[in-house]
């Protein structure tokens, strides 16, 4: 049985925040059970739960009779790389006790999101498929890759419906982004926004694959929903939207912003920036589970300065 019992873990970051209404929306608000560490809100249905903690993560599934799970609790690359013993015991112990507890419980659909931070320095820069070189130098990578493996081994192990997608960058305006190194494009938005100027922590040249967060979630539950015997792949679909530069970000945000200026300062992100991918291929996501993205940099850029002015 899937969807009756719903647990979104990480549900206070930038894609739960967003995750937990837009299920409610879908399934109904009684069947989604949002949990965090840090439960950041005045919802009465969220449940303090850390996922290191093997048997709190037991307790409520048992306690909510829990038959799915959205698992995004997660520490991002730049934070990965601040603490990277935080980032493995979140991003793997975490993940473990999820899968593990997802069996004993037959739980039927684990979805866990991984990243473009699978990839590294050689991996193709340009279209890059699925199967490809994956040998990242993040700590965020390194987890993000087990977790996807994981993913794979749980389900031929113990045919545990686990299925995960690799998002881009996510441009959102609703909560604040976790401490990635995409995280320059809502900033830029949000200083062009207040009349500022912005001083980007990434080259004007460093061009990554990227996705506004409507068709992250609309792609999430797409592949939830979608039919088993379709699926060729588990737990590392390519998805994105479009690629783009920070100077291109710029250049877009001036359209509305004439007097619009960034001064760019690269820190330690930008080796993160360096190591991973231009663009992705995402035809398998296509053909598999009907992926389809909606927003380009002009609709997201429009929509993103809608909302937050
Ligand atoms: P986020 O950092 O905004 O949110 C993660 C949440 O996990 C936070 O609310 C945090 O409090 C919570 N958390 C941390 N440690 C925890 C613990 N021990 N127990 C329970 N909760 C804990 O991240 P996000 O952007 O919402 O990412 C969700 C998932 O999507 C992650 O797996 C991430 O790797 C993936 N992803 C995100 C992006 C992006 O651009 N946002 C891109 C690719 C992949
Ligand atoms: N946006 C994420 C990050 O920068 C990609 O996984 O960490």
């Amino acid at each position: 049985m899937t969807f009756e019992k719903i647990l979104v873990t990480g549900a206070a970051g930038q894609i739960g925040s967003e995750l937990v209404p837009f299920l409610s929306d879908h399934f109904g608000s009684s069947r989604v059970i949002p949990s965090d560490v840090r439960p950041n809100t005045n919802d009465p249905r969220f449940i303090s739960l850390d996922v290191t903690d093997k048997g709190a993560v037991e307790k409520a599934i048992d306690k909510y009779r829990i038959d799915t799970i959205f698992h995004l609790a997660a520490i991002l690359s730049a934070n990965g790389e601040k603490n990277p013993e935080l980032a493995f015991k979140v991003n793997v112990v975490g993940l473990y006790n999820i899968f593990e507890v997802a069996v004993s419980n037959k739980i039927g659909l684990v979805m866990t999101p991984s990243s473009i931070g699978v990839f590294g320095p050689d991996t193709p820069k340009e279209n890059v498929p699925i199967e490809t070189i994956t040998r990242p130098v993040t700590m965020y990578g390194v987890t993000k890759l087990l977790a996807e493996t994981l993913g794979y081994y749980y389900h031929s192990r113990f045919g545990l419906n686990a299925r995960g997608l690799r998002f881009p960058g996510l441009i959102s305006y609703k909560n604040p982004p976790g401490g990635g190194t995409t995280d320059y494009s809502i900033e830029m938005i949000v200083e062009a926004v207040k009349g500022r100027s912005y001083k980007c922590f990434l080259r004007e040249d460093s061009k990554l694959p990227m996705m506004y967060m409507p068709d992250a979630l609309d792609s999430l539950l797409r592949l939830a929903e979608a039919d088993d015997s379709r699926l060729k792949h588990r737990t590392d679909f390519n998805v994105t939207s479009f690629s783009i530069t920070p100077k291109e970000l710029e250049m877009e945000l001036r359209e509305y912003y004439p007097s619009f200026r960034v001064t760019y300062q690269p820190d330690f992100r930008q080796a993160i920036a360096d190591s991973w991918p231009a663009s992705l291929d995402s035809s398998a996501a296509i053909n598999e589970w009907g992926f389809h993205p909606r927003y380009d940099l002009k609709s997201t850029t429009a929509d993103m300065i809608a909302h937050l002015k």
